[in-house]
Formats: structure tokens, C-alpha cells, sequence
């Protein structure tokens, strides 16, 4: 693989603007912020370009990759035709946190789709994202400009600890609001269907489409002999070096836990929403809403290898609202492993 002096630049100045439309149009990755997580883009319709983002992620090429847009009329050259359903959520949630999918056109090389005959498409409110894509004048494919399998970045430093010397440029536009990646939504079947909660609800999206279903895989693992409608969701992901374990109990419960560990000689870690109940163990305090926790998220899970923990525990919450985006990433980083705690019975 080609090796780089990664540099970071401020994403809204000129030179630096202009430095990353330069390297996209020389078939050259560019690290991005959006409003969701940081991306690493490449321009959509130069397929050995697209072919180094799998590259330098090592990402499964049967994973394919969301292209940005950053106006509505973009989208047309992208898709074969766009329904009347795609039209209103875009009207009411483009630019934001909500990926479509549809017909993918021949403008769209197929590696960006790894085969499919379909095509992701994302129109980001982030400005820079914006300034970017209008400026390099064509679609820019992005995933989340983590190395695969690890926590997706919020910030221009996390991607520089993944991309270092792996690509050329960051643009460096702060911490990213949302915090999670978008909401993947699939009109191409015979119900629409969310593949991947995120910052646009399923509450929010209901409002328009009131059969909206939800994917199997979303909130539990896929059975081993099922077809994975996102390939992305078959893959083990946003896994911190430490052992996350989802905890649905009391404190008392989840405490418990965490000083059996500590009997162990093992480094634990508390991950919740209110310290209060733990003393002076070691607690990461995520926010107190769904949404104040979708943000810190992967930033903490990034903290828990940093302070070299090993074991984690994590306090399940609900998964209505951005619940659901906050516990699908969630339990994936603890790979699906759950403790419950039912009355006084305690199951493992
Ligand atoms: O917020 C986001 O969506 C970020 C920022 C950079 O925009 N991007 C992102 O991309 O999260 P990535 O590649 O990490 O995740 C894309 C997800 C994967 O789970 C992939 O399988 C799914 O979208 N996907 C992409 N194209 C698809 C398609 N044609 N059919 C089904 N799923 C698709
Ligand atoms: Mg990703």
C-alpha cells in the first residue's frame, strides 16, 4: 500500500479546501467530517479510486459504501428513478443523518455497491461535507474513516489513529454532533425497512411512512444462516480492545459485576448515565439522553483502550428515539453479550 504524510487541516480555510478537491480529482482519499461521524471519501465515480478506500479501511469488499451528494438534484444521475416516498423524507430530513437506498444507475461503478444492484445515497448537513462535495464536483462514495472493525471516529483525531500514513489529508471540522452513524433505509423492497438506526428516528420516519419496519439484525445478532439485507451488519464492529458486556439491571446489580472483576485483578470500567450510584469505581458517564449518549458513544469506547481497561460494563437503556441507534452500536461492541438480572435471579 502507498504510504503518506498524513496531514490535518481546518476544514473550512481555502487552501485546505482546495487541497482536498485537488487530491479527489487525482483519485486520492480525503478523510471528511459530516454531522454523523468522520468519513474517508473518494470519488464516487472513479472505481480505483473507490477500490483504495477498501484498502486503506480494510473493509469486506461485499460491504458497500454510502455516496454523498450535497444537493437533491444530484441524486438523479445516481438512481434509476426516485418514488414519490423517497422524494418527501428527503424533503423533510435531506441534509441530515438519513441514508436511502435505491436502483443503483451505470454512473455508479458497481464496487461501490460491492455487486449490488442497488446504491446508498446521503446528503449531509455538516457544512464542510457540503463545501467539499460541491466544490470537487462529484459524488464522493464515504464510509465511516475508521480501520474496520473499530469504533467509527467523532473527531479529525480519532481518524488520524486509524489512517495515519494510509491517506494523504483530514479535514478537521471538530467533534461530530450526531455522533452515530446515519439511519440506512431501504425503499427498494417490498416494505420500507430501516437497516441501521440512527439520527433520523424510526419514530421520525413513521410519520411519513407508517410501514416502516425494522430490520431483524437490528437490535440482535443475525441468525447464522440468514441473508444479511446490509452486509455491513454481519460483520463484528466498533469493538474496543476491552470486553463490553450490556447490563439490563439495578446498579447494585451492575456493580456487583464490575468488583468481581476488580477481585480479579482485572482493569473494569462503568459505562452509564448517572456516576451517583458507583462510587469510586471507574465510571465513564455517557450523558443522561439517548442522544447525549449516541454522541460519546464511540469517542468512550476510543477512551476505554486509552486507559488501557479491560473489562467494561454497560448499562442497556431503551430503544425508543435515538435509544435504538445508542443500543444497536452498543451491542455490537460487546459483541452481543448481554447480562440480565431478573428479580433476584441472576442470569448469565
Ligand atoms: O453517517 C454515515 O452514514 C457515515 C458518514 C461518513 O456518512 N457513513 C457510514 O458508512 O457509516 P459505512 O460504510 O460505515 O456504513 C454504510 C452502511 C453499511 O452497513 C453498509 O452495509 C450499508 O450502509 N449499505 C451501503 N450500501 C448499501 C446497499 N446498497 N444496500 C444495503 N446496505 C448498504
Ligand atoms: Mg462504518
Amino acid at each position: 500500500m502507498k504510504q503518506y504524510e498524513t496531514r490535518i487541516m481546518p476544514a473550512m480555510q481555502a487552501d485546505a479546501l482546495s487541497e482536498a478537491v485537488r487530491l479527489l480529482q487525482a483519485g486520492e482519499l480525503v478523510g471528511f467530517p459530516t454531522e454523523t461521524v468522520y468519513g474517508l471519501g473518494a470519488n464516487a465515480t472513479d472505481k480505483t479510486a473507490v477500490l483504495r478506500i477498501f484498502e486503506a479501511k480494510g473493509r469486506p469488499a461485499d460491504n458497500p459504501l454510502i455516496v454523498h451528494i450535497a444537493d437533491f438534484c444530484d441524486l438523479l444521475p445516481l438512481v434509476q428513478g426516485v418514488d414519490p416516498r423517497a422524494e418527501q423524507l428527503a424533503s423533510r430530513f435531506w441534509p441530515g443523518p438519513l441514508t436511502m437506498i435505491f436502483r443503483r444507475s451505470s454512473r455508479i461503478p458497481s464496487v461501490v455497491s460491492a455487486g449490488l444492484d442497488t446504491v446508498a445515497v446521503r446528503f449531509p448537513k455538516h457544512e464542510a461535507a457540503q463545501a467539499l462535495i460541491l466544490a470537487a464536483g462529484c459524488p464522493i462514495a464515504a464510509p465511516s474513516a475508521n480501520r474496520s472493525g473499530k469504533p467509527s471516529p467523532t473527531t479529525a483525531e480519532h481518524v488520524y489513529e486509524d489512517m495515519k500514513g494510509r491517506i494523504p489529508l483530514i479535514l478537521d471540522g471538530g467533534p461530530c454532533s450526531v455522533g452515530v452513524e446515519s439511519t440506512v433505509l431501504d425503499l427498494t423492497g417490498e416494505k420500507p425497512t430501516v437497516l441501521r438506526p440512527g439520527g433520523v428516528t424510526v419514530e421520525m420516519i413513521k410519520e411519513i411512512l407508517p410501514d416502516v419496519r425494522i430490520d431483524n439484525a437490528v437490535l440482535a445478532p443475525l441468525a447464522r444462516d440468514a441473508q444479511a439485507r446490509s452486509p455491513g451488519m454481519k460483520y463484528k464492529h466498533y469493538a474496543p480492545a476491552a470486553h463490553v458486556t450490556v447490563v439490563r439491571g439495578s446498579p447494585e446489580f451492575l456493580a456487583e459485576r464490575y468488583d468481581s472483576q476488580i477481585a480479579l485483578g482485572k482493569k473494569a470500567a462503568i459505562l452509564c448515565g448517572n456516576a451517583a450510584p458507583y462510587g469510586d469505581r471507574l465510571v465513564f458517564s455517557i450523558g443522561k439522553s439517548s442522544e447525549e449518549m449516541a454522541t460519546m458513544l464511540f469517542r468512550t469506547l476510543r477512551e476505554l483502550d486509552e486507559e488501557g481497561v479491560e473489562v467494561a460494563f454497560a448499562e442497556a437503556t431503551e430503544t425508543d428515539g435515538m435509544g435504538m441507534a445508542f443500543m444497536n452500536r452498543l451491542l455490537r461492541a460487546a459483541g452481543f453479550d448481554v447480562l440480565e438480572e431478573t428479580g433476584d435471579k441472576k442470569t448469565e
